[in-house]
């Protein structure tokens, strides 16, 4: 029994089903429009991101928030999540994407997480995460589970 239930929860996590990728997509659609509020999460839980991005390191992260530049370039990167929401469950192409722009860039394991449970923080902020808490594990598990076996 314990085999069964063991097996059935890793054959969950490791494919995405109908309804959570539309759980993911309707939730998604909710703060897509914030993608400001998205890279000041992001660059505010971990500062070694920002400092990559040559037009904004060692600025203070308040006084760039409000800026165009800062506008364009996170419009850019939650424009690219949305594709990637938009292509589930085969993203193998954004991956691949993802990969051949950062991994010259140089953009680490530990960013990727930080990445990642920054998203995570501002979604439980912004959205009522519960409903849709185990889809997204099983999203971004896709995502950045293929993005690390490649860079
Ligand atoms: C967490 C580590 C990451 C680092 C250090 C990083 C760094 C960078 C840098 C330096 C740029 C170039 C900006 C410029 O044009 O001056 C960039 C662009 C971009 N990033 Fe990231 N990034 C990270 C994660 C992500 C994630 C998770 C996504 C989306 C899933 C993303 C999406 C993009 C997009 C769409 C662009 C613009 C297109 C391009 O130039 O490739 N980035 N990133
Ligand atoms: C998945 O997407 C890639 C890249 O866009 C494409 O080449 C491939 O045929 C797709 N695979 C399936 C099973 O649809």
């Amino acid at each position: 029994m314990k085999f069964i239930v063991l097996a059935l929860c890793f054959a969950a996590a490791s494919a995405l089903t109908a309804d959570q990728i539309s759980t993911v997509q309707a939730s998604f659609d909710q703060v897509k429009g914030d993608s400001v509020g998205i890279l000041y999460a992001v660059f505010k839980a971990d500062p070694s991101i920002q400092a990559k991005f040559s037009q904004f390191a060692g600025k203070d992260l308040d006084s760039i928030k409000g800026s165009a530049e800062f506008a364009s370039h996170a419009g850019k990167i939650v424009g690219f999540f949305s594709k990637i929401v938009g292509d589930l469950p085969n993203i193998s192409g954004d991956v691949d994407t993802f990969v051949a722009s950062h991994k010259p860039r140089g953009a680490t394991h530990d960013q990727l997480n930080n990445f990642r449970s920054a998203f995570v923080s501002y979604m439980k902020a912004h959205t009522d995460f519960a409903g849709s808490e185990s889809a997204w594990g099983a999203t971004l598990d896709a995502f950045f589970g293929a993005v690390f076996a490649k860079m």
